[in-house]
């Protein structure tokens, strides 16, 4: 391993109801150097739910950043040191995410409208542990395209203690937007964030957004400390296998597709009899193993078969097995 290189070089993506730790126990197998964010957990969730349950995770999900959503200094302070007493690399505040839910809760994008706000909450975050503190926004809100403001943002927040800004590269429009057209929408500005990295040299800089190949991520990452990905790396997530020769100077993450697939039946074994986890609710997330091989589609409609829950994961992979066979 290249113990040089900034831990965020290269990141999946925090996604709501996909990043769970089954998904990053998989992800895991295909990338060894790449930091893995957790679903955004909100304070909410932390100060009156179950904390195992949102906290919990496989050790060798390492290295692994917990995403939080909030925007009450002494609570986000609060659950930042839950996180670091459950041992995660990371704190990670949302200031990206335009949800309804997220915007009357006076969180996520939104806080971008505040850059006191998110400093007061990095500080008393900052203050409360010893990890690094980081935030993810947009570059900017609704149709404004002034560079001062996100630049202002970057400014304050820095100011606060925060090192590192995981730059999603477009605007959020808090107005008629659904959260995926969000996603896709406003337009991708990658120059902003490089001129965020000029003007800002001695802070990481992480750009996000829109990315879905090698080449992509090396461009960026002549520009920039590191790439995170989302989307592509959930739903190709072979693509992942290719990050650590690429970017770590390692040996390939994941040797073969199928070692691949039979660790994640190890793994749905091991999870069924410690915690009696269904294998649907991991398999959901291999999905794409193997898309762009012969045979990746009735291998996929096996693996996600719910008519088949009764059975034993193992018995499922050879069913998987035999459909890729026919296939061919
Ligand atoms: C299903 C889904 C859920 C997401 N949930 C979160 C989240 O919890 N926190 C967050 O900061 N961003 C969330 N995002 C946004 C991603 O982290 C990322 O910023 C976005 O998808 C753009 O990157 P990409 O083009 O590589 O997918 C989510 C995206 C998706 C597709």
């Amino acid at each position: 391993m290249n113990q040089s290189l900034s831990p965020w070089r290269m990141s999946v993506a925090p996604m709501m109801d996909w990043t769970d730790r089954h998904c990053r126990y998989f992800h895991r197998l295909l990338s060894r150097h790449a930091l893995l964010y957790t679903e955004m957990v909100t304070t909410g969730a932390l100060l009156h739910g179950d904390v195992a349950r949102h906290l919990r995770f496989n050790a060798e999900e390492y290295p692994l950043a917990l995403q939080l959503g909030g925007s009450e200094p002494a609570d986000l302070a609060h659950c930042a040191r839950l996180g670091a007493q459950w041992g995660y690399d990371e704190i990670n505040l949302n200031c990206g995410c335009p949800s309804e839910r997220v915007r009357r809760g006076a969180f996520g994008a939104c806080l971008m409208k505040e850059p006191a706000l998110v400093a007061d909450c990095v500080k008393a975050m900052v203050d409360a542990v010893d990890l690094p503190v980081t935030v993810k926004h947009r570059i900017g809100i609704d149709r404004a395209q002034s560079y001062a403001f996100v630049r202002d943002f970057v400014g304050t927040v820095a100011d606060a203690g925060c090192r590192v800004f995981i730059v999603h590269a477009r605007n959020a429009w808090l107005q008629g937007l659904s959260p995926k057209q969000n996603r896709e929408v406003p337009p991708l500005r990658y120059e902003v964030v490089h001129q965020l990295k000029r003007d800002f040299p001695h802070l990481a800089i992480v750009v996000n957004g829109g990315i879905s190949t090698l080449d992509q991520m090396a461009a960026q990452l002549q520009h920039l400390d590191g790439v995170m990905v989302g989307r592509e790396a959930y739903h190709n997530p072979w693509f992942l296998a290719g990050w650590d020769a690429a970017f770590h100077g390692a040996s390939a993450g994941a040797s073969t597709r199928e070692s691949v697939e039979a660790d994640m039946v190890a793994y749905m074994e091991r999870e069924a009899a410690a915690h009696g986890t269904p294998w649907y609710a991991i398999a959901r997330h291999m999905l794409g193993l193997r898309n762009g091989l012969p045979g990746a589609r009735p291998w996929r409609q096996v693996w996600s078969d719910h008519r088949l829950k009764l059975l034993p994961a193992r018995e499922v992979q050879a069913l998987a097995h035999g459909a890729v066979r026919k296939a061919a």
